[in-house]
């Protein structure tokens, strides 16, 4: 599996290093590919010419078109690693999980000529499915974030988002500063949740399995605030009455995708096709689309 990709990823470059103008590379990539495992091809194989100075197809391609070489878990596959109770990003609509990163990822998965498929989990899991070659990426409003890039690389960011405080209507806390000695609802493995361990000690944390248990928790009294993300915060406050936000941001943060370190041609086919989405305009539309600006 490492070979493979150690592979590809000499093939890209001897690709864009062709790209780059030496006329001298016309071969396929993979004939200039010093010693890979695959044996070149030698003067003999010549029975197709090649055709004069190739450029890179200009269609998508899975095995090295406009984005590059690339390999995902299933061939054909872009596998979406997620955790579909984070609404506006990820939610569902019947059976169906819909929401930013869905329709993202979807852009995406077309550029790159994949069928995207969406795989929903524990949030606290899905780091490990991306080291772990069960996913392709991680898109889950997730957060940029140090302790994460030990573990996987992160693509661009393709939307920012910021920690907010949900209360009861007619709570007593007001800013960040009475959050002290509170008992805090917060989404468990999230940024939310280790901020929060960090400010106010895990014995004064309850960490639900998921965005909308930690608000349930709220809503039976269970804690007294939770912390999230601030879109979620808006959806679950007017899916629920008797909730407000607070007006303080907690903290603001980039959200990204996070992909294998052993994948680097994955996440540069990725950061490619984002930056086509963002000029286009398709991201922002997505984003209008989901969040309403007040
Ligand atoms: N942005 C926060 C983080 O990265 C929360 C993300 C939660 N996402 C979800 N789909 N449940 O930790």
């Amino acid at each position: 599996m490492k070979k493979l990709i150690a592979a590809a990823l000499i093939a890209v470059m001897t690709l864009s290093l062709a790209a780059c103008g030496s006329k001298e590379a016309e071969e396929p990539a993979t004939a200039t590919t010093p010693d890979t495992e695959t044996a070149p091809e030698t003067e003999t194989d010549k029975e197709e010419e090649p055709q004069e100075n190739q450029e890179p197809a200009a269609t998508p391609d899975a095995d090295g078109g406009a984005y590059g070489e690339f390999t995902t878990v299933t061939d054909g596959v872009l596998t979406m690693g997620t955790n579909a109770a984070f609404p506006p990003y990820e939610f569902y609509e019947g059976e169906n999980i819909v929401g930013i990163d869905a329709e993202i990822a979807e852009l995406l998965a077309e550029k790159l000529g994949l069928k995207l498929e969406i795989v929903d989990m524990d949030f606290t899991a899905i780091i490990t499915s991306v080291q772990t070659g069960k996913v392709d990426m991680g898109l889950a409003g997730m957060t940029v974030d140090e302790e994460r890039l030990k573990n996987v690389n992160f693509t661009d960011s393709y939307a920012t988002g910021v920690q907010v405080i949900i209360v009861k209507e007619d709570s007593d806390i007001q800013s960040v500063e009475d959050l002290k000695g509170k008992l805090i609802g917060v989404q468990e493995g999230t940024t939310g949740h280790s901020y929060c361990k960090d400010d106010y000690g895990e014995e004064n944390i309850n960490a639900l399995t998921n965005g909308a248990t930690a608000v349930q928790a709220l809503v039976n009294g269970k804690v007294d605030c939770v912390v999230i993300d601030e879109q979620p915060a808006i959806s679950f406050v007017e899916a629920n009455e008797g909730l407000k936000i607070l007006e303080t941001e907690y903290v603001v943060e980039d959200y990204a995708a996070a992909v294998s370190k052993d994948n680097d041609g994955l996440k540069d086919a990725l950061n490619a096709a984002l930056k086509e989405l963002k000029e286009d305009g398709s991201i922002q539309e997505i984003l209008d689309k989901y969040i309403k600006s007040e």
